[in-house]
């Protein structure tokens, strides 16, 4: 069975069972759906986009949406015909923004007015909290929790069961976009680190397994496993 309100536009590829979509909502282009999916009103899902049974999309969620581009910034002309694709149980919340591209794992929360930009691979059962962004490229591992407002710059490698607290930011450029080579660099994460509420990160650090960063810490230099490290900028005070 299928429940489509009348204001919506439904033109998937591919739809499976017991699927409702609400008013205003949009889903064009080469969408495949699966059973048991709610899209709420006013959501948007374009481009090569597959979402997996029982997932739900909550209002003005955009799925697939394409890296605008201007003279004004300096981006690839790329062409983004990579699948976007939501697994099973994962939940989008409203406002949420997927770009095309990104691949969102099994029973995920991705939270009110989230940002997640093209490319980005994300494990099962991982939080992305509400007005969190993610830049391109970024790799999350399983059951990581990114807390509100954080910021993960591009190119940036997240382990396993990390912690991620409110208002910690990353950088992937030390050049401030100038000059004709940029080189991103972002940090690689280990697994089971967690980093306090915002912690500042700067391009290509990495924090090893198990260690964790003290909150409002500043992080230059690479952090090895199982240590705690603090202050500004982060020294390590001892192991874990
Ligand atoms: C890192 C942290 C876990 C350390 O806790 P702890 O082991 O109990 O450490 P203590 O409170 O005993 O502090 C040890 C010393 O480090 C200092 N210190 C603790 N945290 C610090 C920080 N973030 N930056 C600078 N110094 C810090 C303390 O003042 C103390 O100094 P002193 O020995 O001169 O008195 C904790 O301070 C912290 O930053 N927690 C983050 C919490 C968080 O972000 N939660 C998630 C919310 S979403």
């Amino acid at each position: 069975m299928k429940t489509i309100h009348q204001t919506a536009v439904f033109e998937p590829r591919e739809a499976g069972r017991n699927i409702v979509v609400g008013p205003y909502a949009v889903i064009e282009g080469q969408v495949k759906l699966g059973n048991n999916i709610k899209i709420h009103p006013h959501v948007v899902i374009s481009g090569l986009v597959e979402i997996d049974d029982n997932v739900e999309i909550l209002p003005f969620a955009y799925i697939g949406r394409l890296p605008s581009t201007s003279p004004a910034i300096k981006q690839s002309s790329e062409n983004y015909t990579q699948l976007t694709k939501i697994s099973s149980g994962t939940v989008i919340g409203p406002h949420a923004i997927i770009y095309a591209g990104c691949q969102i794992d099994q029973e995920c929360l991705v939270g009110d007015a989230a940002s997640v930009r093209e490319k980005v691979i994300v494990g099962q059962q991982v939080i992305v909290g509400r007005h969190v962004t993610i830049g391109p490229n970024v790799k999350i591992g399983a059951r990581t929790r990114i807390v509100d407002f954080a910021h993960i710059t591009g190119e940036t490698v997240i382990g396993e069961d990390v912690f991620i607290s409110t208002h910690v930011c990353s950088a992937n450029d030390n050049s401030f976009a100038t000059g004709d080579n940029i080189i991103l660099k972002g940090q690689t994460i280990g697994d089971r680190v967690h980093v306090g509420l915002g912690a500042m990160l700067l391009p290509g650090i990495s924090i090893g397994d198990d260690s964790v960063i003290g909150a409002g810490s500043i992080v230059t230099k690479n952090i090895p496993s199982n240590k705690l490290a603090l202050g500004q900028p982060a020294k390590v005070i001892r192991d874990i």
